[in-house]
């Protein structure tokens, strides 16, 4: 199972401290989003995946981190200062502002036609570097991490020796002014990009890019994404960024958006390389380029073969980070029965659904779209039970749902019920999971046992080298739930027989540890634990 909405998925990054309102006490800022101490550690843990894949396992590729900030001359000669821009429409009516390829001629918001004729708008945030506000002082937040790898091709191949083809890869922060940032972590206006520039010999570049489609959807299935949620979008040459000679935009089935990118894999052909070297004319670059006076470089590669110049092509693959947490949370995200509903409580919640969908059809309070959204909500829930009770949550979260009466005694029934036999659980790859083992003690007040507990937290941290946590703030039961929905693959319970003191001497020095996902318990010996789950997170 997936998640079935996107709001599961933002309600438990807010319940569970995965992804915060950027600002929230001041009223939120728009588009921006902070990572908590969850979110960050799988933040952290999905980069660690595509360096390693990326750059350790491979033997053609370097790693850079240049800086946000750059020479605003590295804007022009990308083109991005001239085309990096929107046409954006203003509503006369309610006075909101829209893409105009994305409207129809037809305000969203209010449903006007009085529109405003289109105007490019720069996506760039710009800044300015120094204390004096004059042009020479302007800067940009940078709207892709790419630019840094262009304009260090030539140091990274002068230190590094390298040869044809390779790559540099580099994960960092990019800014865009979105106009309509939307969709929670979708469409923001600060994130994270994981984006590679490979360097090839020209001819080679279309082989190269189908090469880099089957190496990218290879690694989104290993992080979880599966192949098969994936469709690839071979871009219309009209849609093509400037840059551009093909891109395939890898178009991910998110909840309710439906298939969006979530990385694109551009052949950028000479053009950048050829953009932001002096001497252009010598150089038999086949990409339109602004002629370059500024540059100090000729960014070229000497083909020892045929003893001359050459400007490599570039393949780039492009990911977000936070689209691609994203759907690795909604990839992991599963609601499950573990426990069969006995019969008369079943017949108990179906009666307080049933009168509850009625009471809702006969309302006059509710506006009737939002009435027969929960109607059809609620009939569909009802048609699955018992598998569907948790969605009872959502239903009575819908528009409207708290002005009915009896919503209270239907929460009243499925809320125990979903307690005791449902679960939340995040099938997160052991890798990605924020934390990989919580550590309890069967009783909190027994300091042979926390301590215990602590000392095993302890060890692991260090053998494993990635979080762990100790836990000691409710019963197990409710303690594996709370770790089963942020996704954390084994939890290890300290006990009477762990200290020696419980029916069975031989279980002495041994604990329990639960799997996540079968939920199965095993007796391990504390001594073979770090080996135990080092197998285990291979
Ligand atoms: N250097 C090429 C480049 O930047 P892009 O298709 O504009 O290409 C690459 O962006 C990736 O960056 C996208 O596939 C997406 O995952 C991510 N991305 C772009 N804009 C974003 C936004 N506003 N919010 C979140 N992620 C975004």
């Amino acid at each position: 199972m997936t998640a079935t909405s996107l709001d599961q998925i933002i309600s438990l990054c807010k319940r569970r401290g995965f992804v915060f309102p950027g600002s929230e006490i001041y009223g939120g800022l728009q588009g921006i989003y902070d990572y908590g101490p969850l979110g960050v550690e799988l933040k952290n843990n999905l980069i660690a995946e595509w360096w390693r894949a990326n750059v350790y396992e491979r033997d053609d590729m370097e790693g850079l981190d240049a800086a946000i900030l750059m020479n605003r001359l590295v804007w022009k000669y990308s083109g991005h200062e001239e085309t990096f821009n929107d046409p954006l429409v203003d509503c006369r009516t309610c006075k909101s502002r829209w893409r105009a390829d994305h409207i129809h001629g037809r305000c969203p918001n209010c449903g006007s036609t009085d529109l405003t004729e289109p105007r490019p708008f720069n996506m760039m945030f710009s800044t300015q570097v120094g204390p004096v506000a004059d042009s020479g002082a302007l800067a940009y937040l940078r709207p892709e991490t790419a630019q840094g790898i262009f304009v260090n091709f030539a140091n990274v191949l002068a230190t590094t020796s390298r040869k044809l083809p390779f790559g540099i890869a580099q994960v960092g922060k990019a800014f865009r002014n979105e106009i309509n940032p939307r969709n929670f972590l979708f469409r923001v206006r600060e994130f994270e990009q994981m984006e590679i520039e490979y360097f090839v010999m020209p001819g080679t570049d279309e082989a190269w890019h189908q090469q880099w489609l089957e190496d990218r959807l290879r690694w989104w299935d290993s992080v979880g994404v599966p192949r098969q949620r994936i469709t690839v979008y071979d871009v219309p040459p009209d849609e093509l960024a400037h840059y551009s000679k093909r891109t395939y935009d890898l178009m991910y089935q998110y909840p309710d958006l439906g298939p969006q990118e979530i990385e694109g894999i551009a052949n950028r052909t000479d053009y950048d390389l050829g953009s932001h070297s002096k001497d252009q004319a010598s150089l038999n670059l086949t990409a339109r380029v602004t002629p370059n006076a500024d540059s100090t470089a000729r960014l070229t590669y000497f083909d020892p073969e045929r003893r001359q110049h050459v400007v490599p092509y570039v393949i780039e693959p492009s990911a977000g980070v936070g689209r691609g947490a994203l759907a690795v949370l909604c990839e992991a995200y599963a609601e499950e029965m573990t426990r069969a509903l006995p019969a008369e409580k079943l017949q108990a919640v179906t009666d307080a659904l049933t009168a509850f969908l009625k009471s809702v059809g006969r309302s006059e309070k509710l506006h009737p779209e939002a009435r027969d959204a929960m109607l059809a909500y609620g009939e569909a829930i009802g048609n699955h039970l018992p598998e569907r009770l948790p969605e009872v949550e959502p239903l009575l979260a819908m528009p409207g749902a708290d002005t009915i009466e009896l919503g209270k005694k239907l929460r009243g029934q499925a809320q125990p019920l979903i307690d005791e036999h449902f679960r939340t659980v995040l099938r997160l790859r052991p890798r990605l999971a924020p934390v990989k083992v919580a550590v309890f003690p069967l009783k909190r007040n027994h300091d042979a046992m926390v301590e215990t507990a602590r000392r095993i937290r302890r060890q692991l941290q260090l053998e494993l080298g990635a979080r762990t946590v100790y836990d000691d703030t409710g019963a197990i039961g409710k303690l594996y739930r709370r770790q089963d929905e942020i996704g954390t693959p084994w939890c290890i319970t300290v006990d009477f027989d762990t200290l020696g003191e419980g029916k069975e001497p031989a279980l002495t020095d041994t604990v329990t540890v639960r799997d996540r996902d079968t939920m199965a318990q095993e007796r391990v010996p504390i001594a073979d634990l770090p080996l135990y789950l080092r197998e285990k997170l291979r």
